[in-house]
């Protein structure tokens, strides 16, 4: 059978990174998974996340993915390795996971002159540790600060991220984080909802910082994956169809996923 490459995130941000998937390897098959009746994960503890990531990936599995992309930065932080490696070789030792933070932090040291990155995230990712510690291991140079944003999702979520309200959080937290480390020239939005703020985050920030987002680098970087895996991408299916499938209700999924993926979406509901 032909294979959907497996896109999960907790919602809706994980849309933003299939959106940069399909512009660069149109040809495959995607099925994408978010679920909406559980989110936010952000601010749920390690088990939680781990537990919820799990039951996704299982499900994607059964829908005949043969490999999945964690399209949220929280469940890459909390669940990915313990998914690699203990429950990988029990429950489908030929099929792959991979996550968004490592191919962010392989290359986002070479961004910065003045060698200090900020880490933008949610309190799951923050707490994790988990960018600080794969920065240092590809740049152990780098100054790296972080600053947790609770309430970037739910304005995205409520679809209030481009409201005056907005202004407030956005600029909270961008001072912050540059209160903390006034020479970051390189800042990572490591939450798949943070490009939907994109045009405040640029409002509030001085021009000469630049801004990671990540969907670009994780297209490149899947790219590179099938070329270097051809076991897994002949089993790939390449005829550019898209599915979706939510958690929660699909009327509401199509109406807020439409935002996050810039084109219509039909979904289907799935339980877990
Ligand atoms: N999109 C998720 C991420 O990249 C966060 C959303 C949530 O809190 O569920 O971390």
């Amino acid at each position: 059978m032909a294979a959907p490459i497996g896109v999960f995130d907790s919602g809706y941000g994980g849309l933003s990174i299939l959106k940069e998937l399909v512009k660069e390897l149109p040809e495959y098959d995607y099925l994408y998974l978010g679920d909406n009746a559980r989110a936010p994960y952000g601010t749920r503890s390690f088990e939680t996340v781990y537990h919820y990531t799990l039951e996704c990936v299982q499900h994607l599995f059964n829908e005949g993915c043969e490999l999945v992309i964690l399209a949220c930065n929280t469940a890459s932080a909390k669940a990915l390795r313990t998914i690699q490696q203990k429950d990988l070789p029990l429950i489908a030792p030929n099929k792959r996971v991979l996550g968004v933070i490592r191919p962010t932090t392989e290359m986002v040291g070479e961004l910065s002159k003045t060698k200090t990155v900020g880490i933008l995230g949610t309190s799951g990712t923050v707490q994790s540790e988990s960018y600080v510690v794969e920065i240092h291991k590809f740049f152990p140079d780098i100054k790296v600060v972080q600053e947790a944003c609770p309430m970037w999702v739910p304005l995205v979520e409520n679809n209030e991220h481009k409201g005056d309200g907005a202004d407030y959080f956005i600029k909270k937290h961008l001072d912050n984080i540059l209160t903390k480390a006034p020479e970051t020239d390189t800042l990572v939005l490591g939450c798949t909802h943070y490009p939907l703020l994109m045009d405040k985050i640029k409002k509030h920030l001085p021009e000469n910082i630049k801004i990671l987002a990540q969907g670009e680098v994780i297209a490149h970087s899947l790219k590179d994956y099938l070329q270097r895996h051809p076991e897994i991408e002949n089993k790939c299916g390449k005829s550019g169809k898209l599915r979706f499938l939510t958690t929660d209700d699909n009327l509401i999924f199509d109406k807020m996923g439409s935002i996050f993926f810039e084109k219509e979406i039909v979904s289907e509901h799935c339980q877990m």
